[in-house]
């Protein structure tokens, strides 16, 4: 078996995966390409797989200890990776990122609190605040840049703001922020006292030669208000592990924090977790490498395929090329007008592009409006897959 072949099918019904198990509640047939929910149709890389067969070998499954080489291996992959330097006291384990942000919610802000998301942007990062009575407010992703004015004014309107959850790099769209767009970021959130929650879960799949800039990085400002959650489940396929980590430089904000989910056992590793990050941050490099090439590989085919995919002179779905990670965000809104019939696109129009994939062109993927109001007329494709997957046709319409 050829780690790096991934281009084998491999048959996931039947696994208790939710990409798959969830198809009919949510698209309503089976018999579709499964393009939706981000993890891979890859195998995990090797070294992840041995590690953990050995440790099932063993038969006894009793109370296990958090492996003292974890946080100086993530603190050598935030350096080898980012160059950033972080010290082993800022980490502490957290079991998954979209728990600890519920957790850093719960613990840093009251209900009634306010909190802001950029979007349009990964679901929970609303549903989670929203979910604990908290409120949430907009700062729409502007021409997939940052909209630092509009933030700035939200802040003075809207003050006072506890939360600011960043999603670096963005998820949809892909978008790497710049320095100075995080710079600028730190700087107004420091100023109106609104605490980051920097979610870098996809921070380590970044394309075409590009580099994440790790927010805690880019100034004093950053470092003193933020916490970075980071993981390698995206990157090497492991999220069922539920493995991740936090990282806070400013003791005032680490002590706290780190006591309560200490308290709790929050910040305790299954074996799987913390043996599956190890193996793969201190071995799996050339995997996640050879994963990014074939990736591109995809986007390039799916950009290919949508070229062609016109009508009235005009392409009906523009791919917009991810900086980072394989999530290709699908604008989709010359494709709609037309099945809508009319110009001015309409929230109930999404149902005719859901309806036109599922249908179709018989693939399941994300809804642009999951993600937020903004993503009208777009859908979000997972293309970390076998290639031979995304050989779906388009219908003309
Ligand atoms: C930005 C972002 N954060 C978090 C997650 C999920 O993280 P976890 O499974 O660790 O909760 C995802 C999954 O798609 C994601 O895209």
């Amino acid at each position: 078996m050829d780690e790096f072949n991934f281009d084998e099918i491999i048959d996931r019904r039947n696994t208790y995966s939710v990409k798959y198990a969830a198809l009919k509640t949510l698209f309503g047939r089976e018999d579709i390409t499964p393009l939706w929910v981000a993890d891979m149709e890859f195998r995990s890389p090797k070294c992840v797989r041995d590690i953990l067969e050995k440790y099932v070998q063993s038969g006894i499954y009793g109370y296990d200890t958090e492996p003292p080489q974890m946080k100086p291996v993530i603190a050598q992959w935030e350096l080898q990776e980012h160059g950033w330097k972080v010290d082993c006291d800022w980490i502490s384990f957290i079991p998954g990122i979209v728990r600890g942000i519920g957790l850093a919610v719960n613990f840093f802000t009251e209900p009634g609190d306010k909190v802001v998301v950029q979007s349009p942007v990964y679901h929970p990062f609303t549903n989670v605040p929203l979910g604990n009575g908290r409120k949430v407010l907009r700062n729409p992703v502007k021409d997939g840049r940052m909209d630092l004015d509009h933030l700035e004014s939200l802040l003075k309107a809207e003050g006072p703001v506890k939360m600011l959850i960043l999603c670096n790099p963005h998820n949809p769209g892909g978008y790497i922020w710049s320095r100075g767009e995080l710079e600028s970021l730190a700087e107004i959130c420091r100023r109106h006292g609104v605490l980051v929650i920097s979610d870098e879960i996809h921070a380590d799949l970044s394309l075409w030669g590009n580099r994440n800039i790790c927010f805690a990085s880019v100034s004093e400002a950053a470092a003193e208000n933020s916490i970075t959650f980071g993981a390698p489940s995206k990157t090497f396929n492991i999220p069922g592990f539920a493995s991740s980590f936090s990282i806070i430089p400013n003791p005032e904000l680490a002590q706290p924090f780190y006591k309560w989910l200490s308290a709790n056992e929050f910040n305790c590793p299954s074996i799987f977790a913390s043996l599956g990050m190890i193996a793969a941050f201190t071995e799996a490099k050339p995997w996640r490498d050879a994963a990014v090439k074939y990736i591109e590989g995809n986007i390039l085919h799916l950009e290919e395929k949508f070229s062609a995919f016109r009508a009235g002179g005009e392409q009906l779905i523009e791919p917009v090329r991810p900086q980072s990670s394989y999530l290709v965000w699908l604008d989709c809104r010359n494709l709609l007008r037309r099945l809508a019939g009319r110009d001015g696109l309409k929230p109930e129009d999404q149902t005719l592009l859901e309806d036109y994939f599922v249908n179709k062109v018989k693939v399941g993927m994300n809804t642009g409006v999951m993600f937020g109001p903004e993503g009208l007329g777009h859908m979000r494709l997972n293309a970390a897959c076998p290639r031979s997957l995304l050989d779906f046709e388009l219908p003309e319409v």
